[in-house]
């Protein structure tokens, strides 16, 4: 049988919307921590929780309350889009193996630091008058030190234009920024999503089309882009060309897309998403590489931008490899949903993050 994690994987996306986060109570204190910046912004640590887990700012409240930090709200569209149909999350096993399919699995492992899954939600989004007053409600309610981030994706219209596209997520930008978001996460990858938005971080015409307009609409605001691996190092290199100057810091990476199937070899998500993106433990290592090697990339051209560390993060040592790796900040993506107090652990140890 399944615990009772914070996201409950049987009950639709709506209704964790709107009962969730299922979290035990009472809290355990959360450490106090010397402030320290992140965007120059003064944070309390560079801890926080990716795009996708903070549904709306009663979950942005709850984990703000169990002692992250950088809370991102997930990714709203200027449109209400519905969820994908069940399932959405599965628990996955790699059989050991870094690339190639995995199999969906119903055993959870004792030691929940291993776990791995994988989802595919189609990056739903509330009404955007629901989420612009709730970004701004939520906003006012977190403590000195905490940071909300709103994820923000165009979406394309059909036969529309790369320029259409990017006045989208520059209609998103301005509408999270007026409603008083301290920083914007445009998205820029998603595997999940039939349609250009999926991989426009590597069309680096694309990207800079549109993280230029969201620089003219949102003025000063800090901006990061979430992006996932690249293929090869010319992309990265025409990714930062095309970037460079427009935005202040990079999030990566956003899962690793591989054939997620049943034991039987069906895909588990329906025949429109046999390759999604899976997370958590499996793609740590990766993640880790990516990160250093992009700090390294960053380094060598003297570009200065923050790098914002996602992927498998749920231990502290995890945390560890990404600072040590080059990382300014470092969220998690599914681990808080079964492991809500990493953020306390971490900061017991490691008040200096
Ligand atoms: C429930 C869920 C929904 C997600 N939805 C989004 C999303 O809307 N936008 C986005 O940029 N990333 C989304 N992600 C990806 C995470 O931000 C993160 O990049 C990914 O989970 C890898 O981190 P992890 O290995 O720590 O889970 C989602 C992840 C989860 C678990």
């Amino acid at each position: 049988m399944t615990p009772q994690f914070a996201y409950d994987v049987s009950r639709t996306w709506e209704a964790n919307a709107e009962s969730g986060p299922f979290l035990a109570s009472p809290i355990t204190p959360v450490p106090e921590t010397p402030m320290k910046t992140f965007l120059g912004l003064p944070v309390r640590s560079r801890l926080g929780i990716a795009a996708g887990l903070l549904l709306n700012g009663r979950w942005v409240r709850a984990y703000a309350e169990r002692g992250f930090d950088l809370l991102t709200y997930k990714t709203v569209r200027s449109a209400a889009r519905p969820c994908h149909p069940m399932p959405n999350w599965v628990w996955i096993d790699d059989s050991g193996n870094a690339s190639g399919p995995v199999v969906a699995t119903g055993a959870i492992p004792g030691d929940l630091t291993r776990l791995s899954s994988a989802v595919c939600f189609g990056m739903p989004s509330m009404h955007p008058e629901h989420w612009r007053s709730d970004v701004r409600s939520t906003v006012s309610a977190l403590r000195p030190g905490q940071l909300l981030i709103v994820s923000v994706v165009g979406t394309p219209r059909e036969s529309g234009s790369i320029e259409d596209l990017a006045d989208d997520f520059a209609r998103c930008a301005t509408w999270a920024s007026e409603a008083g978001a301290p920083v914007i996460e445009a998205n820029l990858s998603c595997p999940n999503v039939c349609s250009s938005e999926g991989t426009l971080y590597l069309d680096a015409d694309a990207t800079h089309r549109v993280v230029r307009r969201i620089r003219d609409a949102i003025g000063r605001v800090p901006l990061l882009v979430k992006i996932g691996v690249f293929p090869a190092e010319v992309a990265r290199q025409r990714f930062l060309d095309s970037v460079s100057g427009l935005v202040d810091g990079i999030t990566l990476v956003n899962c690793i897309a591989r054939p997620v199937l049943q034991p039987d070899g069906s895909p588990v998500f329906g025949e429109g998403f046999r390759t999604v993106g899976v997370l958590g433990r499996t793609i740590h290592e990766l993640s880790v590489v990516a990160v250093a090697s992009l700090r390294q990339a960053l380094d060598r051209r003297g570009l200065r931008m923050a790098l914002v560390a996602v992927g498998g993060a749920s231990t502290r040592e995890d945390i560890a490899d990404f600072f040590r790796g080059g990382a300014d900040a470092v969220l998690c993506g599914s681990s808080p949903m079964y492991l809500p107090d990493l953020a306390i652990e971490a900061k017991r140890r490691h008040p200096e993050w």
